[in-house]
């Protein structure tokens, strides 16, 4: 199983970036803990971030070849995208929503998820545990 992690706007800067929110944790030290546990439960990733909207759009093509699972922190783009929603309905890769902090507890233009629709399931709130949790997710997404 081939699991593709994509990050959107601004995770780059984890670490640095409203510590209180979305605490310490660099996007590097995220993914030695992703990789970690999917060695563990031996599944290959792939770990990947961009800024650009279209970049991410691209991925999310991509996966079709040779990706089982999408598992998709899309950052701010969750809340404003409509390219991100038809790229995920249009392959059906399978996506899971991700993200660090919860959404539904912070301000009200964070509630709304224009992905969430298309996605398996969202898992927000749990920090750098919500990748944990949506790779757990991943892996066990056919029953
Ligand atoms: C985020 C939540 C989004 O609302 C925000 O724009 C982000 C990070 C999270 O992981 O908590 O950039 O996706």
């Amino acid at each position: 199983m081939k699991i593709l992690f994509l990050n959107g706007p601004n995770l780059n800067l984890l670490g640095q970036r409203e510590p209180g929110i979305y605490g310490s944790a660099t996007l590097a030290d995220i993914e030695k803990k992703v990789r970690d546990r999917a060695k563990k439960l031996k599944v290959e990733i792939e770990f990947r971030q961009s800024n650009w909207e279209g970049e991410l759009v691209d991925w999310i093509q991509q996966a079709r070849e040779g990706f089982d699972v999408v598992v998709l922190n899309a950052g701010a783009y969750t809340h404003t995208s409509i390219a991100l929603r038809d790229a995920i309905s249009a392959t059906k890769v399978p996506t899971i929503e991700v993200h660090l902090s919860n959404v539904h507890a912070r301000e009200e233009f964070r509630h709304k998820s224009f992905i969430a629709p298309v996605c398996v399931g969202q898992i927000c709130g749990f920090g750098p545990n919500s990748y944990i949790v949506a790779l757990e997710a991943a892996v066990n997404i056919n029953g």
